[in-house]
């Protein structure tokens, strides 16, 4: 029995925060290692330059990323591990769904009206076709599932559209794709938890590669209440509420939310048992990314095999496509 194919991408644009992990990266490894999928995990480099971006670093964000992955345990023995734009395949299919989209679709994109709100002068047609290559980085693969947070539904749903108008116009071809949603919701910023954690507030944004110290000074810095509020927990505290869900025992959430129940609750307490147990989950990704990251060769030859490999799944599609549309002389 065929294993069902699971796919997913990841923009190289900077470092990886707790935020990033429970919404996603977690997942991969979580669905590589059950062993019931194969799995095919995505660089997006190019999703990444419709992005104000600086040539001199990309190549730097590549690697750590790669980095990011492998030392979180995705393996290149277990997944096709890839770089997007080594497999020119993408781009050639990318054309031809862009004749199937519509312009109207593209335009009620959220994530295209949030971008080029906040890059007003780089508005450039990438960012406006991007859900497109997303499409193609999706179906040349014909993958059943896709993990991914709940900003990118809207994107899989196009991608389906797209599938479903191929098929119709030029026979069954591709199949419908479904998301694999995290139960992580939101982590949100530790100085600002109206917000999202993101990497563009530093100062409030746990990242994986932090050392126990730094950890502990952020936490040590999250706003919280100045006394327990009622059964109504403050955003700042639920946050941490939902970072101990992930990263304390049993054990230990029992007795906080009991310690906050009796409004005896000490945060500076909670802040520091979050920062060692956070340490502690990343410290064997802190020692594998350092030994890594002195093998920026050994990297680069994973995602070229996996490049390689991913290669011959997408020149089979594009050859069938072309086929279908009438471009196969
Ligand atoms: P950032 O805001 O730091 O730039 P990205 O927008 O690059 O992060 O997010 C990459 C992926 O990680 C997104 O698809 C999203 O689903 C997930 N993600 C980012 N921030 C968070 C967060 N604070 N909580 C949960 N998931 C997040
Ligand atoms: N757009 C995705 C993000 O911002 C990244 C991405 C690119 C992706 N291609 C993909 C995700 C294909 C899933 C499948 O997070």
């Amino acid at each position: 029995m065929k294993r069902p194919r699971v796919l997913s991408g990841v923009q190289p644009t900077g470092k990886m925060h707790v935020g990033n992990y429970l919404g996603a990266l977690k997942n991969f490894v979580e669905l590589q290692n059950s062993g019931k999928y194969e799995c095919f995990f995505m660089i997006a480099d190019y999703h990444s330059i419709t992005e104000d971006y600086d040539p001199e670093t990309k190549p730097q964000q590549i690697i750590d990323l790669a980095l990011d992955f492998l030392a979180l345990g995705l393996d290149p023995k277990k997944s096709i591990i890839f770089l997007q734009s080594q497999v020119p395949q993408h781009l050639e299919l990318a054309w031809i769904f862009s004749t199937l989209t519509p312009v109207s679709e593209l335009v009620r994109m959220t994530q295209y009206k949030d971008k080029a709100a906040r890059q007003e002068k780089n508005i450039n047609a990438g960012l406006f076709t991007y859900p497109v290559l997303q499409a193609v980085d999706i179906l040349i693969y014909r993958p059943q599932f896709v993990p991914v947070g709940q900003d990118q539904l809207q994107h899989l749903e196009l991608a389906n559209d797209i599938a479903k108008k191929f098929n119709r116009r030029f026979g069954e071809t591709f199949q419908a794709i479904k998301p694999l949603l995290t139960p992580a919701a939101r982590v949100m910023g530790l100085l600002d938890p109206a917000k999202k954690m993101s990497k563009s507030e530093p100062e409030g944004c746990l990242f994986l590669t932090d050392e126990p110290e730094e950890l502990a000074k952020k936490l040590k810095k999250a706003v919280t209440d100045t006394a327990p509020t009622g059964p109504e927990k403050t955003p700042g505290v639920a946050n941490l509420f939902d970072l101990l869900d992930h990263f304390g025992t049993k054990d230990h959430i029992e007795r906080f939310h009991q310690l906050y129940k009796n409004r005896t609750i000490k945060y500076a307490e909670l802040k520091g048992l979050l920062a060692d147990r956070v340490a502690d989950h990343f410290a064997e990704f802190r020692q594998r990314r350092k030994a890594l990251a002195g093998k920026p060769e050994t990297i680069k030859q994973i995602l070229a095999a996996g490049s390689n490999a991913a290669k011959k799944i997408a020149i089979r599609t594009l050859a069938e496509v072309k086929q279908k549309i009438g471009l196969a002389l």
